[in-house]
């Protein structure tokens, strides 16, 4: 199946796959800068939890590659600098901040040895790589032990885009579904245009349309509809932050599609790697929500659809746990009480494909 390439590393730059431009046009961005590379993530050219997590981490190499410092001691002054600039971009997506704390301890593993500068930069470079490369295995780990959980043969909901554009792997929720059609489920999907950004509209009907995938674009509002008519027999998102009890952040109406799922007996289904889990934090309460410019809603694509009013713009919403019925992760599957579960997988180490339900 075609999967979408995000990003990559080159020796020219990161060149990143505009997903602003998407699906009319493929315009591909190089980037040369640790300041444009933020920029990429905070206007959303790339988005989707694991992917702003490549970015940052491929901003970190750049920045430590460009810099101009001459001693260990400018680089050690200069670093932290290039952290906090990537850091600032946006706040839900905890793989931001695991990538950002992965090139740290790289950093200051080589820092303590005294690694000559070159060796630094190399070295700082390859750990990047190494974050993207380790995607594409995640997700089809995290693929094999979702489509398990999938029907046979049916229709599945999904929410915002959680695949390769998301990623950098094949997808989380979409890899769970290519994996389960690669595996002989029957399946079509039904894509919530996912205002305002319309990522299900844009992106995900792109990527499944590519890969031969059936599937029916509906409007957000349309979501009660079909469930109440028993169109859906499972809802499978992606997350952005996942806290200790299993609430859950997501793209803003993931909410709502867990309430009618819970309402209608539809399984809803998280998939997410462990990198997307923030167990620091005891409940969703404590996760911080994105509040994005009202432009984004009074207007689609820079043409205004509302008069000149007030408009709310927080960008992802949280599930409560109760609501979710098992979270799947590339270590495994995930049920209630997530306290315990959850914890368990985050310590374990790869588990085998049949293996583990937490
Ligand atoms: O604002 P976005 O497009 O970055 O939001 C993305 C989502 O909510 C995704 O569902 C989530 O990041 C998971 S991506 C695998």
């Amino acid at each position: 199946m075609k999967v979408a390439k995000p990003i990559e590393w080159t020796s020219g730059g990161v060149v990143m796959l505009d997903q602003l431009r998407l699906p009319g046009e493929e315009v591909y961005h190089t980037y040369t800068d640790y300041h444009q590379v933020a920029e990429a993530i905070r206007t959303m050219v790339i988005r989707g939890a694991p992917a702003i997590g490549v970015a940052a981490a491929m901003g970190v190499a750049i920045g430590v590659e460009g810099s101009k410092a001459r001693t260990l001691d400018e680089l050690r002054e200069e670093f932290p600098g290039i952290c906090t600039v990537l850091g600032d971009t946006r706040p839900t997506a905890v793989d931001l901040f695991w990538a950002l704390e992965r090139m740290k301890r790289k950093f200051e593993q080589l820092a303590a040895a005294n690694a000559p500068l070159d060796a630094i930069r190399r070295a700082m470079v390859e750990e990047a790589r190494m974050i993207h490369a380790e995607k594409r295995a995640t997700d089809e780990a995290m693929g094999h032990f979702g489509a398990q959980l999938l029907p046979a043969s049916g229709q599945v909901m999904t929410q915002c885009n959680a695949g390769a554009l998301a990623t950098a792997g094949i997808g989380s929720a979409l890899g769970v579904i290519r994996v389960a059609i690669e595996e002989g489920h029957k399946l079509s999907v039904f894509v919530p245009e996912t205002r305002p950004y319309l990522q299900g509209a844009r992106l995900t009907t792109w990527e499944l349309h590519e890969g031969g995938v059936p599937l029916t674009l509906i409007t957000d509002n349309m979501v009660g509809h079909f469930m109440k008519k028993g169109k859906v027999n499972a809802v499978v998102v992606g997350a952005d932050r996942i806290a200790a009890n299993g609430d859950t952040a997501n793209k803003i109406g993931t909410y709502q599609i867990a309430v009618l799922a819970h309402e209608h007996n539809v399984p809803f289904y998280v998939a997410a790697p462990v990198s997307t889990f923030d167990l620091s934090i005891p409940s969703g309460e404590q996760i911080p929500i994105e509040e994005r410019s009202s432009e984004e809603v009074t207007h689609i694509r820079g043409v205004r659809i509302a008069p000149d009013v007030d408009a709310a713009h927080p960008a992802f919403d949280v599930t409560p746990a109760r609501l979710i019925s098992a979270i799947v992760c590339e270590r495994g599957v995930a049920r209630a009480p997530y306290n315990e579960s959850l914890r368990r997988l985050a310590d374990s180490s790869q588990t085998s494909a049949l293996g583990s339900s937490a």
